[in-house]
């Protein structure tokens, strides 16, 4: 038998008594206790927090940049049409032409300019109906004149003349006086303002 094997184990040598806990053994004041569940609580609410802090700004900053999209451009149903301060009545009944100065918001991107000048019309009531030009004259776009001595357009830059119909009276337009859409909603004159292509036969929205 070697000297090894006899030897007794030193007391301070005694193996470590493997403890059996149950939950007596911890104390209240033992910090591992219930920290899974801490962690998960304070862990949604960062994320709660995380979350409330990414999409509200993300929310603002979309509804920013779609702004002009979500508009629907001005004083208009949607459509295009514009609401003028003209009732079907302030127009002569006997047809003489109106010179009428169109205004609507102006938008350019995310500026807008309330109620700006955006062109002009010449407005004639027919019976219960408006019938209205365009002011740009269709040869190269000067303005064009209501000569009433005349009874007739005239634009001066190369002497265009229409009728009072906007037909032409002479060979130097190219077409007619372009129209513009009109309607009348509780006696009060709605427009539909465009501008065309100058110098065509053809009329053409630009
Ligand atoms: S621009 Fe009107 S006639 Fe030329």
């Amino acid at each position: 038998m070697s000297e090894n094997e006899n030897a007794t184990p030193d007391a301070d040598e005694t193996p470590p008594v493997e403890a059996s806990c149950s939950t007596d053994c911890f104390s209240e004041n033992d910090p591992s206790i219930g920290t899974p569940r801490r962690n998960f609580v304070a862990e949604m609410m960062a994320a709660g927090v995380g979350a409330l802090v990414g999409i509200v700004p993300a929310t603002i900053g979309g509804l920013f940049f779609l702004d002009p999209l979500l508009r629907n451009g001005g004083k208009g149903e949607g459509d295009g049409f514009i609401e003028t301060d003209l009732v079907l009545d302030a127009l002569p009944a006997d047809g003489t032409p109106v010179r009428y100065t169109v205004r609507d918001d102006l938008i350019n991107a995310w500026n807008m300019f309330p109620d700006q000048p955006i062109g002009a019309a010449w407005l004639r009531r027919i019976q219960d109906q408006v019938l209205a030009f365009s002011t740009v004259c269709p040869h190269l776009g000067c303005d064009v004149e209501h000569r009433a001595g005349e009874g007739d357009f005239y634009c001066p830059c190369h002497t265009s003349a229409f009728d009072l119909d906007g037909k032409p009276l002479n060979a130097i337009p190219p077409r007619a006086m372009d129209t513009l859409e009109a309607t009348v909603k509780d006696g009060r004159i709605w427009l539909k303002y465009e501008t065309f292509r100058g110098a065509t036969s053809e009329k053409v929205p630009v």
